[in-house]
């Protein structure tokens, strides 16, 4: 038996936001992450439409981008305090995530970090609290799926949370958000939504209710992902959609091995300066990926398929899933993305040579594939990888050589 999860209502079009003032309850906590929600009026939006619908708003700010274990920590004893009968996040995927795990340990203060870890073994929330979710970016969908991705900055690993019982309540995907977003954020958050739509839709859990999302996702994501990043406002908002689709299809049908190996070197090299923003991370993996899991002759065909879709031509799969891999590279080239991680600058753009010195990345990689081939996002890759070919494929992606096993 498969099990297919949403949340029970979506609004979504122009001044979605206002939905808030339908929520019915007596005390809303607003979790926001850096700033960009307070500046662009829409977190004193989203106060006053809750205070309209009579609740009393407490408002936790300051989130960071890859939200911390100790920031989850925090927030759960503001919501302890508080005792909010909603949870409403508002932001990017790390205040939405960030608010997910606190919602956990706000339900159930003994669970501990390593328990919400564990995939799928959430104990059922919703005693205390339900959760409204606010994406303002387009890219990681949290307001609709099962996930949540928090850091522990002590081991520099990216941990990814899965269980239904995270799924929000209510989406809101209102594009007004969305279009205040800076370029680059516009790049990142859109391949990563491409990344999600291309790896569920290869997932051996993937099923004839996720196919469609993830195959029109990506046909909306070639459509309008480029001109969203040069400012067509009206590709922006259709950007917010896409990625939304391609949110329902990996909830249900989870990713693979790119976001394993985007979440264990994103934070891996931090010690240099930066992270690999995940999206980033993505774009570059994924050619490599596709590469390496189309060895299997199965796996070649559903890459063939997404290649039809989108009508990128050839006669033969083997011609087919080179066109893919070309249409992504070009991509990350139109959006201003190296291919690879050893012309990764710390500020994310193309550079000769990036932050991650060669010798460190080099010391590190047999750690990070270890990492990557337990990430709860590997087992349902189409092709099981062994650590010595995840290590190599990870070298694909630093030198940007080709994945020829
Ligand atoms: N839960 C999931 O299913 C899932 C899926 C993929 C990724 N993730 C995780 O989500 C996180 C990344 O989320 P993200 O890419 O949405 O970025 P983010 O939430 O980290 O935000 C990045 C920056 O953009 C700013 N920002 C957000 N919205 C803006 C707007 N509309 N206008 C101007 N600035 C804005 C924020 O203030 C922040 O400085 C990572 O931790 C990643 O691992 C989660
Ligand atoms: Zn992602």
């Amino acid at each position: 038996m498969a099990r297919f999860t949403l949340p029970r209502d979506l609004y979504h079009g122009k001044g979605a936001l206002e939905a808030l003032k339908i929520l019915t309850g007596n005390r809303a906590i607003v979790c926001v992450g850096g700033g960009s929600m307070k500046k662009f009026g829409f977190l004193d939006k989203a106060v006053s439409y809750l205070k309209e619908a009579g609740m009393e708003v407490k408002i936790f700010e300051g989130i960071e981008s890859d939200p911390s274990v100790e920031t989850v920590m925090r927030g759960a004893e503001v919501m302890s305090e508080f005792q909010p009968d909603w949870i409403v996040a508002m932001g990017g995927g790390s205040p939405i995530d960030a608010a997910k795990a606190m919602w956990i340990k706000y339900e159930y203060p003994e669970v501990t970090f390593e328990d919400m870890c564990k995939v799928f073994g959430l104990p059922k929330l919703r005693t205390k609290a339900k959760f409204c979710a606010i994406s303002s970016t387009s890219g990681t969908a949290t307001e609709v799926t099962a996930f949540s991705v928090i850091t522990d900055n002590a081991k520099g690993i990216k941990y990814p949370l899965a269980d239904f019982e995270i799924t929000p309540d209510i989406a809101i995907v209102d594009p007004d958000l969305a279009q205040t977003m800076p370029k680059k954020l516009v790049a990142h958050t859109g391949m990563d939504a491409m990344t999600h739509a291309v790896e569920a839709y290869v997932s051996t859990a993937h099923c004839d209710f996720t196919d469609p999302l993830a195959l029109h996702a990506i046909k909306m994501i070639k459509s309008a992902l480029v001109g969203s990043y040069n400012g067509d406002t009206e590709k922006r908002s259709n950007m917010h959609n896409a990625q939304c689709l391609a949110g329902m299809a990996f909830s249900n049908a989870l990713l693979g091995i790119v976001h394993s190996m985007a979440h264990k070197t994103g934070a891996a090299f931090s010690d240099y300066g930066a992270h690999i923003i995940h999206g980033a991370a993505n774009a570059m993996y994924l050619p490599k990926v596709i590469a390496f899991n189309a060895k299997n002759a199965a796996v070649a065909e559903r890459y063939a398929q997404i290649a039809d879709f989108i009508e990128l031509g050839g006669n033969t799969v083997d011609e087919k899933i080179k066109l893919l891999i070309e249409y992504l590279r070009g991509m990350n080239s139109q959006l201003n993305i190296p291919q690879c991680i050893k012309n990764y600058g710390a500020d994310s753009y193309p550079v000769e040579n990036g932050f991650v010195p060669e010798k460190i990345f080099l010391e590190r990689v047999h750690d990070i594939a270890v990492n990557a081939i337990s990430d709860a996002c590997t087992g349902s890759n189409p092709r099981q990888p062994s650590v010595e070919e995840m290590e190599k494929l990870l070298k694909c992606c630093y030198y940007d050589t080709e994945v020829d096993f």
